[in-house]
């Protein structure tokens, strides 16, 4: 679907967003002079007053420019943040994305609401389809243009472009969630990461020859009962001064986690096809920065493996060498997440001096007792790294809630025979994990943990921003954490 704005557009739908006081604006009543009333009469006979995710659909009498006019509930004007300027262009495209027109038109205020509705309407109307064989043509969206009405379409365009180039990070952060993991394993990741490289984004990969030298016992660890090879993939963007410290994204790589020998129950089991969604969203955030050219250094990490139960896995009791020098003695092979992300992390510190890091990571199943599906959770010892981050969070409809770390939580991950185990039983198992990781960041090292293992994917009810399975959480978190405080 193609989006532009204009000051005018003729197409085959025109929409308005109508204020919960029900009052026509200025196109619309125009276009309800001349067709005598009809959108006067959608509202008065179809319990239609401008509350929000109201819709009312008109059929236009022939002559008109338009075949249809639809209102959009757009809620009190006061209350219309850029949250629910996205949901109003995710209402109005499920309302005619599969119409069987092609072209559509909306009219918005001024030029940042005309740019937030477009993200919403594009964030809508994201599918993952390709593995559909039977799908008839009137079962694909019919609408392939859209167009934004503004009185200043050049600087609604300017406001689009960072959110457009956000939202495809998004689009793709999606496609890697979705993908079944028997064509995304660590290499074919890996391979779609160097895709990127047109973008501007430089790509280099690390196989199990390169980690092994560089003594990263932990994630080979849990890769190595896998017949995929695990890889390391290192992304630059040099968009800053050269030489400049770099912002560093590490993402969780899980391709799939059975669980390895500590092997999950079935039921659900395919849901880990998501556990690489901290990965997804380093490489959607990557490809944001590339596309909006941001002006600064950023390298996004990410420990790509795949988690199998098999004669040459790891087992509960084996300690492992991680590249920081520290053993861990593994308990249940299940948490082997914090195992891939401390030799990330590691490997993060040792090559560069970064400014900040924040890894993503589909870590416990316990953030989502905590949490639910609404905020990933988030551990940092940074008040300002916390701040900075549950702002952009906002503003960008991808929210952290602050969870503590704290020494005390140290005896839980005590071991008998290593420097620490990778289970601190059932207490605060969020807590317990960040503080595993927490040993393998430098004292004053700016670092956030975001546990997303509630907000990568999520069934059920769901805003209508976020059609499919894969939530794609986290490219425009970071692109606009970055932007607002490294740029
Ligand atoms: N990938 C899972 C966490 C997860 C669970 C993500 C549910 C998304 C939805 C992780 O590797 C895991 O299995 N964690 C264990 C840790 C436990 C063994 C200490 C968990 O949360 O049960
Ligand atoms: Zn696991
Ligand atoms: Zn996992």
């Amino acid at each position: 679907m193609k989006i532009t704005f204009a000051e005018s557009a003729k197409a085959d739908i025109a929409a308005f967003v109508i204020d919960e006081d029900g009052r026509l604006p200025a196109g619309a009543a125009a276009l309800d002079k001349a067709s005598g009333g009809l959108l006067t009469e959608a509202m008065e006979g179809g319990r239609f007053d401008g509350k929000t995710a109201q819709l009312a659909t008109v059929v236009l009498p022939k002559g008109l420019d338009a075949r249809r006019a639809v209102l959009v509930g757009g809620g009190k004007p006061k209350k219309r943040d850029a949250r629910a300027l996205e949901n109003i262009g995710a209402h109005f495209f499920k309302a005619v994305g599969s119409s069987g027109f092609k072209t559509a038109a909306i009219s918005a205020e001024d030029p940042e609401s005309a740019a937030r509705i477009a993200v919403g309407a594009k964030l809508a109307a994201y599918r993952f389809d390709t593995y559909f064989t039977k799908l008839k043509p009137d079962q694909k969206p019919s609408l392939s243009g859209l167009t934004v009405i503004s009185s200043d379409p050049k600087a609604a365009k300017a406001a689009y472009g960072p959110l457009d180039a956000a939202t495809d990070g998004t689009y793709l952060a999606r496609d890697l969630v979705n993908l079944p993991p028997n064509d995304l394993y660590p290499e074919s990741f890996a391979a779609k990461v160097k895709e990127l490289s047109p973008l501007g984004l430089e790509v280099e990969v690390l196989g199990e020859k390169q980690m092994a030298k560089l003594g990263m016992g932990a994630l080979l660890g849990v890769g190595q009962g896998s017949v995929k090879e695990s890889q390391l993939g290192i992304i630059r963007w040099n968009g800053g001064k050269p030489g400049e410290d770099p912002v560093i994204l590490v993402g969780k790589g899980v391709c799939f986690d059975t669980g390895g020998i500590s092997l999950k129950p079935g039921p659900n089991m395919e849901n880990m096809r998501g556990d690489m969604g901290g990965a997804a969203a380093v490489t959607g955030t990557m490809r944001a920065l590339a596309q909006r050219k941001a002006k600064v250094n950023v390298v996004g990490l990410i420990g790509l493996v795949e988690n199998m139960p098999d004669g040459n896995a790891i087992r509960p009791g084996d300690i492992l060498h991680s590249a920081s020098g520290q053993t861990i003695e593994v308990q249940n092979t299940d948490a082997e997440g914090r195992l891939v992300l401390c030799d990330v992390l590691w490997y993060a510190q040792e090559h560069f001096k970064p400014k900040a890091i924040v890894d993503l990571a589909t870590l416990t199943g316990a953030i989502i007792i905590s949490l639910g599906h609404h905020h990933a959770g988030m551990f940092t010892d940074s008040d300002e790294l916390a701040a900075e981050l549950t702002k952009a969070g906002l503003a960008e409809g991808e929210r952290v809630w602050r969870l503590p770390l704290g020494a005390e939580y140290d005896v839980q991950i005590k071991s008998k025979f290593a420097d620490m185990r990778n289970i601190g039983g059932p207490a605060a198992g969020s807590i317990t994990a960040a503080q595993f990781l927490k040993r393998f960041v430098k004292d004053g090292v700016k670092w956030a943990h975001l546990d997303i293992a509630g907000v990568a994917w999520v069934e059920g009810e769901k805003a209508p921003t976020d059609p499919s399975w894969a939530s794609g959480y986290g490219p425009r978190l970071l692109s606009r954490w970055i932007a607002d405080n490294y740029e």
